[in-house]
């Protein structure tokens, strides 16, 4: 499809992360020299910055296959095992949304995890008995919003936690340019720096963004992306000059007109403006807390004197913004 023509396929090719992507080079490197399977990986950050690309470039640099699945797909511990048994040597097995397995699958990882082996219990009760099964050597490859959200006995079996930070416009900005040239878009400078400003920190967010606006560069305009044709596109997408969706906005002008500027609980915010806590806490708050909009405190959040400014609303109690 489309989207996965876009995904890097090395190392190389992939923008930004710098710092995952060096020890990630020297990891794979290493296990390649040794004809080992890497070590299993926890990729975790948030949404949309590249951690099924990254997953199937350390497949294609190990040269092994890659298997996708995900936390809420595997529901039994047959459908793990059916999983890990037709995989070949040195595989990497990806899992998505990694902290949402249920216990019982859970269990099936972590003998597989450490010593390649599968459990089968025979029996119930006192005469309940265990098989071990070998499994071909493979790296587990696992993805999460929060590590903090994993148990702990499975964050223990990765030997390779790596984080991934939102990107800064000027790499948000090569990503689009090379998105463009692969999707044949005329794109200038202007244009693509205007696109990478507004997309959030994510390169997911950047690409869909892109591929909005060439509509309207192509209907509106003369197909070319330019400053002025990102800008209207953007406008008519209510995405506002610091990426803001209508989410963001209502977020923090709930916790501004309905909380008094907080301190407000998270799921109190959530269900005052009907949407679900991990939404606002994986999607809205990363990057509302790197433009200094929002602040966590242990009694809730709190909108900043930055959001009042760009929301436009003047702060009560106080002459100049003071906090
Ligand atoms: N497309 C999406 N994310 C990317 C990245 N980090 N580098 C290059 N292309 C991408």
């Amino acid at each position: 499809e489309l989207e996965f023509s876009l995904r890097p396929k090395t190392l190389n090719e992939y923008i930004g992360q710098d710092k995952v992507k060096e020890n990630l080079a020297v990891y794979i490197e290493a296990a390649r020299r040794r004809g080992e399977p890497l070590d299993h990986v926890l990729l975790y950050g948030p949404p949309g910055l590249g951690k099924t690309t990254l997953a199937g470039i350390i497949a294609q640099e190990m040269g092994v296959n890659l298997r996708i699945t995900s936390g809420p797909a595997i529901e039994k511990a047959g459908d793990l095992a059916a999983l890990l048994t037709n995989l070949s040597e040195n595989d990497v097995l990806f899992i998505d949304e990694i902290h949402r397995l249920s216990r019982a699958v859970e269990e099936v990882l972590y003998p597989a995890m450490e010593d390649n082996a599968l459990d089968i219990v025979i029996g119930k009760g006192p005469s309940a008995n265990s098989i071990r099964v070998d499994l071909p050597k493979f790296t587990l490859v696992g993805a999460t919003t929060r590590a903090g959200q994993l148990t702990s006995p499975l964050r223990d079996r990765f030997g390779i936690i790596q984080r991934l930070e939102l990107y800064p416009p000027e790499q948000l900005c090569d990503i689009i340019r090379r998105s463009s040239m692969l999707l044949g878009i005329p794109c200038e400078y202007d244009g693509a720096m205007e696109l990478a400003r507004r997309a959030r920190g994510t390169p997911r967010i950047a690409n869909r963004l892109l591929k909005r606006v060439r509509d309207f560069a192509d209907v509106m305009g003369d197909g070319r992306i330019s400053r002025q044709i990102a800008c209207t596109a953007l406008d008519k997408l209510e995405i506002d000059e610091l990426g803001l969706d209508s989410l963001d906005k209502r977020m923090l002008q709930m916790i501004i007109k309905g909380y008094n500027g907080g301190p407000v609980g998270l799921e109190t915010l959530a269900s005052a403006i009907g949407e679900e806590a991990v939404t606002l806490e994986d999607v809205c708050e990363p990057y509302l807390m790197q433009l200094g909009f929002l602040s966590r405190t242990p009694r809730g959040r709190c909108a900043t004197q930055l959001a009042y400014q760009h929301l436009g609303i003047p702060q009560e109690g106080s002459q100049d913004g003071q906090l």
